[in-house]
């Protein structure tokens, strides 16, 4: 067997064996397999997709890279539940979603990824904050989960080492659209995370990988049965993201969004994703009867602050500093901050979430070659969205840039994000249901 003929076999429509993905994952991750070859075997994979049956093998290959964590086992906890995004422009879900759901009383245990093409990822959001530790190994994982109840950690180099790899070669090669490599990559650290429960948001739209709610669908159903084939239950919310969750776009910028959230504060769709997803988790535990149950539970815990405070707590287990989640003032702060002036009067009738994250990696919010430095201070602070009525003049953003010239040279872009109309538009969904 050898990585040519697995690569052109794909490249023809061919299905691979259970052998031949195995073979790729193992070799990538013991370093046997280059880049190159993985490249173009994952650029084949995006063309040509995969059955049911080699999304199956490819997640089975990336869990099989590394451990398998039972929680609840590790933990004697009855029920810990995990949470995972597909992806999207300003979704902070997760930082305002876990800490809520913890304090509500089911423990959360997730590894995240950092960020993947236009979209913003969970880890590099959480090392804008000073310290804070995202490699943390299996015991540091499990008694987290246990001491403090609410744990998000990365890949390491004992859960789903595999993905780890992929993902940061995925984010730099245009391969990321694609749903069987999007299905493994959520899955496997799913499943090698040993979670007892797992709430999905499928993204669909604009500023998400899959395009159609048909397609987020698909990815869902996908994942789901994926969840079942190993005992893992798993819901997933599927959710519009056709133009961003929240106002803030930029690492920094959305951590200091989900502590405003998180006060009681901070824009009212994010706390309403929050919720969607939230419920699931508190459903699946058993800690909720029925949906609004679920919702006053987190909203209590919100409103009584268990919530910032299980943040407050996971970031000082994680040996982050804590006084910028006291005061998010401290968070890196870029030092240009430029408006974006309205060029029309009447209504925001479109915003464009891909153009918005494609734009914040071109100013250095993501990467664009592998394992590059990112500035978590940079990004946007959206004033005007969906609906919203402008004046000509009034500021439609805030630019976050590190030099002068970087904002002046994106605002076109920025500019052609927007589409403006007489009258106002319909609203946009939030949601569009539950697989389950
Ligand atoms: N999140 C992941 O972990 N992997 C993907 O491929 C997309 C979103």
């Amino acid at each position: 067997m050898n990585a040519v003929d697995i690569i052109l076999a794909k490249r023809a429509g061919q299905s691979l064996s259970n052998e031949q993905i195995g073979y790729m994952v193992q070799g990538y991750t013991a370093g046997s397999i280059p880049d190159y070859q993985i490249s173009a075997w994952l650029m084949a994979i995006c063309w040509q997709g995969m059955t049911a049956a080699e999304t199956a093998a490819l997640t089975m290959a990336m869990v099989a890279s590394g451990d398998h964590l039972d929680l609840r086992l590790a933990t004697g906890l009855p029920f810990v539940g995990d949470k995972h995004s597909t992806g999207g422009v300003g979704d902070k879900t997760t930082l305002v979603v876990a800490p809520a759901v913890a304090a509500a009383g089911v423990p959360i245990g997730k590894m995240s990824g950092r960020g993947l093409g236009f979209s913003g990822g969970t880890i590099d959001k959480l090392e804008s904050i000073p310290g804070f530790n995202v490699n943390l190994d299996r015991e540091q994982f499990i008694a987290a989960v246990k001491n403090v109840g609410l744990v998000i950690t990365a890949q390491s180099a004992s859960l789903a080492p595999a993905d780890g790899k992929l993902y940061a070669l995925r984010d730099v090669t245009g391969t990321v659209e694609s749903l069987p490599l999007i299905a493994a990559s959520i899955m496997s650290k799913k499943i090698a995370a040993g979670a007892s429960g797992v709430v999905l948001d499928v993204k669909h739209g604009r500023g998400a990988f899959m395009k159609t709610l048909a397609a987020a669908r698909a990815l869902a159903e996908t994942m789901v049965t994926l969840g079942g084939q190993v005992g893992l239950p798993v819901r997933a919310v599927l959710s519009s993201m056709d133009q961003p969750l929240g106002l803030a776009i930029g690492n920094a910028l959305e951590v200091g969004e989900a502590i405003a959230t998180l006060r009681g504060g901070g824009p009212a769709d994010l706390w309403a994703e929050a919720l969607a997803l939230g419920r699931e988790l508190l459903l699946m535990a058993g800690v909720a009867s029925d949906a609004a149950d679920a919702d006053a539970r987190l909203n209590q815990a919100r409103d009584s602050g268990a919530a910032f405070d299980m943040l407050r707590r996971m970031v000082i287990n994680q040996g982050g500093d804590v006084r910028v989640i006291d005061d998010p003032a401290l968070l890196p702060t870029a030092p240009i901050q430029m408006p974006l002036p309205a060029p029309a009067v009447g209504y925001v009738a479109a915003l464009d979430a891909e153009t918005l994250g494609r734009a914040s990696v071109a100013l250095g919010a993501g990467r664009t070659v592998k394992g590059a430095a990112i500035d978590f201070r940079v990004g946007f602070v959206l004033h005007k969205k969906v609906g919203d009525a402008i004046a000509t003049g009034e500021p439609l953003l805030t630019i976050h840039a590190a030099r002068d010239a970087a904002a002046r040279d994106i605002a076109p872009q920025l500019l052609a994000a927007y589409e403006f109309s007489a009258t106002p538009p319909l609203p946009l969904p939030l949601t569009n249901g539950v697989v389950r």
